[in-house]
């Protein structure tokens, strides 16, 4: 199949986003706002452009959000003088500090110092930690929850699959797998998460009934690991050299795109597959924040 076998993120992601407004303006009738801040430390040029596409959508869904922008060296001190600063603030609702943040900062510090009902990107270790149990009241970290979303509303079969999970990052690869396995519903999956240690990677691709690329690796995933018919999502953005390119540079996914989508049954884009999941996911979480700090007022 070439044709129709896209799985269409952004509007998917649109959808969402319209359940998400009509939550907010339930809220405006009771006069609150859900606010969001980002924290940004030092210059990494991709993480300027994320936070900037995802200030813009809290602005259109009518979510107050402002980013505070740090140098590179601010110190993990005054990193966490802050958090705790946003952490009382009961204007603020969600709290996203980007990742990366400089190498003198630890960043399983920061997570832990959000507070866990203000961690919408649930990398707080009370969030991973109910996402492990299978409890719901945790948030749940944004990409892997936005491609569950995007497979469910795809209507990909997830009960019973073989899914295979390339890469074991903290972000994606590991609270993917955690989501896929839990015994519920859209979950039930025979997970296997392959990783830079992996043996016979390929082999364990090509049983996957969904293969979701998450390694980091530029166009890993080939035509001859994919078994005919199988949900390829790729979440990879890797920046790769290019002299044709205007900047010299171009950015490509984990998955070889043109070989692998005439092999696949369905197959995110990228740009336009799991991105735009993202930050639907993280302005739900953000909702929800505000709408369980109503609640327990
Ligand atoms: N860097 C890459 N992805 C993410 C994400 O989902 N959240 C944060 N905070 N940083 C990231």
């Amino acid at each position: 199949m070439i044709a129709g076998n896209l799985i269409d993120g952004r509007a998917i992601a649109e959808q969402i986003h319209q359940e998400t407004a009509q939550r907010v303006a339930r809220l405006a009738v009771r006069g609150i706002q859900p606010g969001l801040v980002f924290v940004r430390v030092g210059e990494d040029p991709a993480s300027k452009v994320y936070v900037g596409m995802k200030e813009k959508t809290s602005t259109r869904l009518g979510i107050s959000s402002r980013t505070h922008a740090l140098p590179a060296t601010t110190t993990e001190a005054e990193l966490l003088g802050l958090i705790a600063r946003l952490n009382v603030d009961p204007r603020v609702h969600g709290i996203l500090v980007q990742a990366p943040v400089p190498r003198h900062i630890a960043e399983a510090r920061i997570y832990s110092a959000v507070a866990p009902e203000k961690d919408v990107d649930g990398f707080h270790p009370q969030n991973v930690g109910k996402l492990m149990l299978g409890d719901p009241t945790g948030f749940r970290p944004c990409t892997p929850a936005g491609i569950h979303e995007l497979l469910i509303r795809s209507q990909v079969s997830i009960e019973g699959a073989e899914v295979v999970v390339l890469g074991r990052g903290n972000i994606v690869g590991k609270p993917m797998a955690l989501i896929l396995m839990q015994k519920s519903r859209h979950a039930n999956a025979t997970v296997t998460l392959c990783h830079s240690q992996t043996r016979h990677i390929d082999s364990h691709c090509l049983r996957a009934d969904i293969l979701i690329a998450a390694l980091g690796s530029p166009e890993f995933v080939k035509a001859s690991m994919v078994k005919p018919g199988a949900v390829v999502i790729d979440v990879g953005v890797n920046r790769v050299l290019d002299p044709a390119a205007k900047n010299g540079s171009r950015l490509v996914g984990d998955v070889d795109f043109l070989n692998v989508q005439p092999v696949a049954g369905k197959i995110t884009p990228n740009p336009g597959g799991v991105g735009p999941m993202t930050i639907a996911i993280l302005m739900q979480n953000t909702v929800r924040a505000a709408e369980m700090a109503v609640v327990g007022s």
